[in-house]
């Protein structure tokens, strides 16, 4: 580089912290000097002198109802010179890091002539209120317009400006500022700007940004605030902010530059308000000080703005961050509503013409919007209804059906037969649904499958309810072994499109016919056995454990079991699993099936229903939750399916996928309900024994389920390019998995060294579920 640019760029770069104004007033004859020693000193200055304008305009103001000719004029303004040299008035301010000089009115006229135009919206008496008002606003993205703005109107006499960042290129789709300043202080440039609008405003900036070491000098040096404007990221500033704002009693303003929403905290009226309306109660301030990424910000910055309440497109973008885009997205458009909206009403606050604390949204697109705008289709999940069959339909049933008739049975008693329904009823199902019936009648136990329970869309042709059908016939089998009783069992006694799915018949002594007791020691891991959704630690299991898991395929005819744990393959496969999920996310029907029927958002919702899936038991990260909560909105999922993206969602189930220590595989070679019971068997003989070796076991049927819809054509509603993806994702699994296309694959599964679940899925009471004919 010459050396000569070296210079010039090394004297540039020693303004940049400049941003207070130098005025001189050449009357006096200190200022004078130094004024003339400047502009010898300084080469290339510009020097601005419309004083002479400034004058006329002000003799206009003052004198509205005169028309004055141009020699009334005249006269006015030599009067106002008074043979006075024009140099010697007013006021020539000098902009070092512009290096330039603009002669002005001195400070009460430039006043006078700059807000004339305020006039009756802004009346003078208040006009005198405002000057008298100190405004501190932390982060100068947004803050910069708001800045601004007040300045303009010149709705404060102080202004104290804090932002650490310094301006960069992706800064200017919102904020406008010269490309000169280019790695400038954001608070620095914003000073900058108010001087070079009004050299008279008191400005202070805190350039390292607000934090613990200065906060009593941003709030109390020269004079409490009386208004604090936040527009900061930085999550512990905005709750220190706010406590030291309640502490002196300020009143708190923020704008989220999504939809417009603006909140109001009036701590200097109700100093008793909780903080943020009580939306960050219980936060950690410690913890929001550690958060690093933008992806850990997330959730509690949305549960500051409000999950629910942000825009679709604020909502669907949120599942890029750290996917396709760094941070969340702000648009210029929005950044200066929010100017003028926050500039609006802190002077509201300041005339004491408004009160009132509260959340407002000025939604643009709601305001402004076509009459006729497309909803998204809701769509009705079908299933999952808290619907049973009753007494005289169950019986209508077994009359129908073409029955064999024991008489050899033992009739139990009712405390047995509850206690043996109890551990059928722990089995697992699909999105825990728990879509049986049992019905007991002389010796006789029948079990039902509830098609109201088993879901639509989520559940193709019911095939995982017989999954989870044959689990719970496992368990119950399981326990009546325990309980030193044989089982004779008979599957879809009158035919599979009925909902009668398993007649039981007990006996002591042993039958031959009976089930075999080689799996009797698994009953005590019924009430163990869980899904755990914990992350892992990719430890190697022992092979002797696979192999005992690999040989219960022996137990069911024709079964295959396949456990892959070899990190290559378990990369590969995990990807693929990735994709499935986040296509099932992706699908309109399988994510109202999820978000609206499944999900059991709170604590309340999972006592009252005890079914479905508490959301605890997911096992997600703060960030994970906010995520799921996001990705509730419709709209949301729309957007990310038009734009082709969603990669946010593989995120949710990547991580566990990741730290898997196996990922197994059961299958049956031929697709039936039978083949599903049969297989719902295997899959709960599996499980406990893989309780048995302390492992968690987590189903991830993403993969089936997608499969099935694909192979039977019941994916309409899924855009094209993710039918084409989970196609080339088929693909890539038959190969992993070395599995021919038309088997009936069951059950596929990741296993893990996990630590104990949060929390348990609940089950339905028995007296739903259970029927006792007791004559
Ligand atoms: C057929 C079937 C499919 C399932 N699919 C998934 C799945 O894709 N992902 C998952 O995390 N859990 C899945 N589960 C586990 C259930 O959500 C779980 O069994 C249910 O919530 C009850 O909880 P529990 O297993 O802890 O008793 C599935 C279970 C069954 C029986």
């Amino acid at each position: 580089m010459q050396n000569k640019l070296i210079t010039l760029i090394e004297q540039t770069e020693k303004q940049k912290a400049i941003y207070k104004p130098l005025l001189f007033r050449l009357k006096t004859e200190e200022e004078f000097v130094k004024f003339n020693h400047l502009i010898k000193s300084e080469s290339n200055l510009m020097v601005f002198d419309e004083l002479r304008g400034q004058v006329k305009e002000l003799i206009k103001l003052r004198n509205p109802k005169k028309n004055m000719t141009v020699e009334e004029m005249e006269d006015e303004i030599s009067n106002y010179f008074d043979k006075n040299d024009p140099d010697k008035l007013g006021v020539w301010a000098y902009y070092p890091w512009a290096n330039k000089i603009v002669h002005l009115l001195d400070e009460e006229e430039f006043v006078e002539v700059r807000t004339n135009r305020n006039f009756y919206k802004i009346t003078p008496e208040e006009k005198d209120i405002l000057a008298q008002k100190k405004v501190g606003i932390i982060g100068l993205s947004v803050g910069q317009s708001v800045s601004v703005t007040m300045a303009m109107e010149r709705s404060f006499g102080e202004i104290r400006l804090a932002d650490f960042d310094i301006l960069e290129l992706s800064n200017y789709n919102r904020i406008r500022t010269p490309l000169s300043n280019l790695g400038v202080s954001k608070a620095i440039a914003v000073a900058r700007e108010i001087a070079e609008i009004d050299p008279y405003i008191k400005v202070k900036c805190f350039p390292d940004g607000l934090h613990e070491g200065n906060m009593d000098k941003f709030f109390s040096e020269g004079g409490n605030l009386d208004l604090l404007i936040d527009e900061c990221d930085g999550l512990d500033i905005k709750i220190l902010a706010r406590i030291k704002a309640k502490e002196l009693r300020i009143p708190v303003v923020m704008e989220a530059s999504d939809r417009c929403m603006l909140d109001v905290e009036r701590f200097d009226l109700e100093p008793d308000r909780p903080l943020l309306h009580g939306l960050v109660d219980g936060l950690d301030i410690k913890k929001l000080k550690s958060l690093r990424t933008n992806e850990e910000k997330v959730p509690y910055l949305l549960a500051m703005i409000g999950i629910d309440t942000i825009s679709s497109r604020l909502k669907a973008s949120m599942f890029e961050i750290e996917q396709t885009i760094t941070t969340w997205p702000q648009l210029a458009s929005a950044v200066t509503l929010g100017g003028g909206l926050t500039a609006d009403v802190c002077r509201r606050i300041f005339i004491n013409e408004f009160s009132d604390s509260g959340r407002y949204y000025m939604d643009v697109e709601q305001i402004v919007g076509n009459k006729d705008k497309k909803k998204p289709t809701l769509i009705e999940s079908k299933g999952f209804e808290d619907a049973y069959l009753n007494k005289d339909e169950i019986i209508a049933i077994i009359n129908s059906s073409n029955l064999t008739l024991n008489n050899k049975q033992k009739l139990i008693n009712e405390s047995e037969i509850k206690e043996i329904v109890s551990s059928a009823l722990l089995a697992p199902s699909p999105g825990n649904n728990q879509p049986w019936q049992w019905y007991y009648d002389k010796g006789n136990l029948y079990l039902f499958l509830n098609k109201k329970k088993s879901s639509a869309s989520s559940d193709f042709d019911n095939l995982f309810s017989f999954i989870s059908l044959g689990a719970s016939m496992e368990n119950l089998i399981l326990k009546a072994q325990e309980k030193g009783l044989d089982v004779c069992v008979e599957e879809f006694p009158s035919g599979k499109s009925s909902p009668l799915v398993a007649k039981f018949n007990f006996y002591t002594p042993h039958l031959e016919t009976a089930e075999n007791r080689d799996y009797q020691a698994l009953s005590q891991y019924i009430h163990l056995r869980c899904s755990n959704r914990n992350g892992g630690n990719k430890e190697r299991i022992n092979p002797s454990v696979i192999d005992n898991l690999i040989s219960l395929q022996r137990s069911t005819p024709g079964a295959t079991i396949k456990i892959i744990d070899d990190r290559a393959r378990l990369i590969e496969l995990n990807e693929v699993i990735k994709t499935c999920e986040r296509i099932r996310f992706l699908h309109p029907e399988l994510h109202a099936d999820f978000f609206e029927k499944e999900i059991r958002w709170n604590n309340q919702s999972v006592e009252s229903s005890k079914d479905g899936m508490d959301i605890r038991t997911l096992e997600l990260s703060a960030t994970d939750q906010a995520g799921m909560r996001v990705a509730k909105e419709v709209e949301a999922i729309s957007l990310l399916n038009k734009w082709k993206k969603g990669k946010g969602f593989e995120k949710i189930s990547g991580k566990n996928l990741d730290a898997a220590s196996a990922i197994g595989f059961i299958a049956l070679p031929r697709h039936s309900a039978s083949s599903y019971l049969q297989g719902g068997r295997l899959v709960e003989r599996l499980w406990l024994s893989a309780t048995k070796y302390q492992l968690a076991l987590q189903p991830l049927m993403a993969p089936i389920l997608m499969f099935l819809k694909l192979k039977h054509n019941d994916l309409a509603g899924l855009p094209e390019h993710l039918l084409t993806e989970l196609r080339d994702a088929r693909e890539k699994y038959l190969k992993l998995l070395n599995i021919d296309e038309n088997i009936a694959e069951i059950f596929l599964f990741r296993l893990a060294f996990a630590e104990p679940p949060t929390a348990r899925s609940l089950r339905l009471p028995l007296e739903k579920l259970l029927l006792i004919n007791k004559i």
